[in-house]
């Protein structure tokens, strides 16, 4: 089967409701997007698988919700005004603007002019003002990370919870970057949400945590159903590495333009901490820390072993969810031919990211008696806390089955004249990958989904 496009996915995702280009009818803002109907339940089942992971299925983690809005002297200390910039190329001739590295034989990308002008950085961070007058006090930045709010709020969360090292603290939530080129569909985008855990650590103990977080975060990819083939670990280059990082691998996917970041894992040090710390004598600070006279705060936390206050290293893996939509989308996506000159469109999501989990469909929707039926079972079927479970309303099955199966909808349950007429009771449900039908006493259906989807 031929990899899918992006062409494909762009077009799946507007026909079914996944994703939208944000402010569509006026011609489109670049480089953000929206989630339709069936995109929010995707992204919030990732999320979901996520957050159970990292935060439900451990001992040492705890979570955090942040605003997005950023005091500026958090972005001042964490370096972000400073070095969060890519070197931008402008073009004399047509005006554009471009990042350097997307420059190929020192031409302009988009009238091939090489009258350009040399890189110069461009901050990618989105500036605000807090209040009604605009004036350098009063300006605070969309944040750029999630990451920030949790190193200042490192102090309230260890004071409130009585955590000892090692431990995280796990956010997900939206991030903006005014990126020059968004492009690739959800991939590169100026608003982007991303799940970030900082896991702190002691100092020595950062590389040996770094390589069990890098094999925790690709066996979690694969349990989203993602495959091995299609994935690659990239180690970023000493000269490459963002300005907090000492090491990063990047957890990357064959995307369909090609292989690139999904998900970063970052050995950030005591970079953050050390430089949200009010500067004191007792710290043997890092040289990378520099004297922070706005902080009121020693972010630290004591050795167990020998009493001391330390500030912690700490092991990012950070995630962007909407390439992880991207991804699973991707690998998801199948186009089977069914022989005699049929084909369908399915998605093979992994059932706990599919929107909907059980369609029911009426056979005919005008027979009062099956469409009764059928809002009975639903009502009785979302109880079950399996996800959603949708009353189809086409009336066609063909039709119905053909629209589960392209949003990956993994049973499609139908109530026909049998389930009014035969005793006991029965549906006939149909599975989304192998296309068998079984008939199920309605009285079994709470076991036989729970089993199937818990
Ligand atoms: N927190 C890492 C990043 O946003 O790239």
């Amino acid at each position: 089967m031929a990899a899918t496009s992006m062409d494909q996915l762009v077009s799946l995702c507007k026909r079914r409701g996944f994703i939208f280009q944000n402010a569509d009818i006026y011609g489109g803002q670049q480089g953000v997007y929206d989630y339709g109907p069936l995109g929010v339940e995707l992204k919030n089942n990732l999320k979901n698988a996520w957050w159970r992971a990292m935060v439900y299925e451990r001992d040492d983690v705890e979570g955090l919700d942040a605003a997005i809005l950023t005091n500026r002297k958090v972005l001042k200390y964490s370096g972000h005004e400073d070095t969060f910039s890519d070197p931008m190329c402008d073009c004399r001739k047509c005006k554009g603007r471009f990042r350097a590295d997307h420059i190929t034989d020192g031409k302009c990308p988009n009238c091939g002019s090489t009258d350009l002008t040399e890189p110069r950085p461009f901050n990618l961070m989105f500036k605000t003002q807090v209040g009604p007058v605009e004036s350098d006090e009063n300006l605070a930045y969309l944040r750029p990370e999630t990451a920030q709010a949790i190193f200042t709020q490192f102090k309230n969360v260890v004071d409130a919870t009585s955590r000892k090292l090692p431990f995280g603290i796990a956010q997900i939530g939206k991030s903006f970057r005014n990126e020059i080129t968004p492009r690739n569909f959800i991939f590169r985008v100026r608003e982007f949400e991303q799940a970030e855990l900082e896991y702190f650590v002691l100092p020595g103990e950062d590389e040996k945590y770094h390589e069990l977080w890098k094999e925790a975060r690709i066996n979690w990819w694969l349990e989203q159903g993602l495959v091995k083939e299609h994935m690659n670990i990239y180690t970023t280059p000493h000269d490459d590495l963002a300005h907090y990082a000492k090491a990063c691998y990047d957890i990357e996917y064959q995307f369909p333009h090609g292989m690139e970041e999904l998900e970063g894992i970052a050995n950030r040090r005591d970079y953050d901490l050390g430089n949200h710390t009010k500067a004191q004598e007792e710290f043997d600070l890092e040289a990378h820390c520099h004297a922070n006279p706005d902080s009121t705060t020693k972010l630290c936390i004591r050795d167990e072993e020998n009493g001391k206050w330390v500030i912690p290293f700490v092991i990012e893996p950070s995630m962007g969810v909407d390439r992880g939509v991207l991804a699973v989308l991707t690998e998801a996506y199948t186009e089977e031919d069914l022989g005699e000159g049929n084909s369908r469109i399915v998605l093979k999501l992994k059932k706990h990211l599919a929107p909907i989990k059980v369609a029911i469909i009426p056979l005919k929707k005008n027979s009062e008696a099956i469409m009764q039926k059928c809002h009975e079972l639903k009502n009785k079927l979302m109880k079950l806390g399996i996800g959603r479970v949708a009353l189809e309303n086409t009336g066609n099955i063909g039709k119905a089955y053909r629209r589960h199966d392209e949003v990956g909808t993994p049973l499609c349950l139908t109530v026909d004249f049998e389930t009014l007429e035969n005793t006991p009771e029965s549906v006939t449900i149909r599975d989304r990958d192998t296309m068998q039908q079984q008939r199920v006493n309605t009285a079994d259906l709470p076991s036989f989904l729970r089993e199937y989807f818990l």
